[in-house]
């Protein structure tokens, strides 16, 4: 790790201020959310300053990544007749375009104290993707802890036919290199924080997860923690006074619809939802006395929203919200983009 002074040379660069918009952007002008771009080495930067009042020394930050789409079709894949289709109908990220902006949040997130990966790192699952993964991500960033993409697992991108590989047979080449559990992990900051990292990548949450989920949240409210999720998709905030996924689903002009929990890409929605996805949103949801944060990809645009949430205070119940980040897809900016989440 590096020295706090070197992490703090870093981010002490002069910031230029962010004010053109890209492309499926949203933003949001969340009173805790401030954006601005590196003036020397040009990443963007979201911060997002958190104040939980934990009694730490100095902030702990967490560097954030979100759908960097590394695609790498190699020799060896070209001998695999779904990696050839994919190849040919593959469109997006164009040739190689993802890999200095990943490269450069990647590098930006090292700075800080912690580095979380949001899901569809791998833009399609290919010998060449997963080696250069391995090589930048895993061998480079060990400790980084790295949420599951759809995108991940998938050999059939764009070509409109299904994956011929069973689900679990192409989980398990994952499950051989991923640095940690692929469906659930977690590891406590800083003596204060739990990261829970937990795939939702199907659009749905996994039996497996209930269990560990309840864990972490009793161990929090026992010691006195606060736990972040990280995932990919992020959850229907049930919010009437939502408006920013709102506008992200009607900016996109893909759905008929801009009824939010009718959207199969927010997970939790009651249409499309479920027992166990139900019961993990419960969890999240009605804990918010120790859930504190929600940290999410998919929608490649970012913006904010205000999940309706409780908990229970003696016998009472308490109504509040929980903070909801969604970050852009990496490969949009030249230098990449990257959330800071700064606790306090
Ligand atoms: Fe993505």
């Amino acid at each position: 790790m590096k020295s706090l002074k070197e992490r703090e040379w870093f981010f002490s660069q002069e910031k230029e201020e962010f004010v053109s918009i890209p492309p499926r952007i949203i933003y949001n002008p969340d009173p805790h959310y401030d954006m601005y771009r590196l003036k020397t080495t040009r990443q963007l930067v979201a911060d997002i300053n958190l104040d939980f009042n934990l009694g730490l020394d100095t902030p702990f930050i967490i560097g954030a990544v979100a759908d960097m789409h590394f695609n790498v079709c190699n020799q060896d894949d070209r001998e695999d007749e779904e990696l050839v289709y994919t190849e040919k109908c593959r469109k997006w990220p164009e040739n190689l375009k993802w890999a200095i902006p990943a490269a450069k949040a990647l590098e930006a997130c090292d700075f800080c104290d912690a580095t979380v990966v949001l899901g569809d790192t791998l833009d399609y699952l290919s010998n060449g993707s997963l080696n250069y993964t391995k090589a930048n991500l895993f061998k480079k960033y060990p400790d980084a802890m790295v949420a599951l993409g759809g995108h991940d697992y998938t050999k059939q991108m764009q070509t409109g036919i299904p994956d011929k590989l069973p689900l679990e047979e192409r989980l398990n080449i994952l499950r051989a290199v991923w640095p940690h559990d692929i469906h659930y992990y977690s590891r406590v900051l800083a003596n204060k924080i739990i990261a829970v990292v937990i795939d939702n990548s199907q659009t749905k949450y996994l039996p497996e997860q209930i269990e560990k989920l309840e864990a972490d949240i009793a161990r929090a409210k026992e010691e006195g923690m606060i736990i972040f999720i990280f995932q990919h998709e992020p959850i229907v905030s049930k919010n009437p006074a939502e408006s920013c996924a709102r506008a992200v689903i009607e900016n996109s002009g893909a759905y008929k619809t801009t009824d939010i929990e009718a959207n199969p890409k927010f997970i939790g929605g009651a249409e499309h939802s479920d027992e166990v996805t139900c019961k993990v949103y419960d969890l999240i949801t009605k804990n918010a006395d120790v859930v504190k944060a929600i940290f999410a990809g998919h929608w490649h645009s970012q913006f904010y929203s205000e999940v309706c949430a409780t908990y229970k205070n003696g016998g009472e119940e308490v109504h509040t919200v929980i903070p909801q980040y969604i970050l852009s897809g990496n490969p949009y900016h030249e230098a990449g983009m990257l959330a800071r989440i700064i606790v306090n």
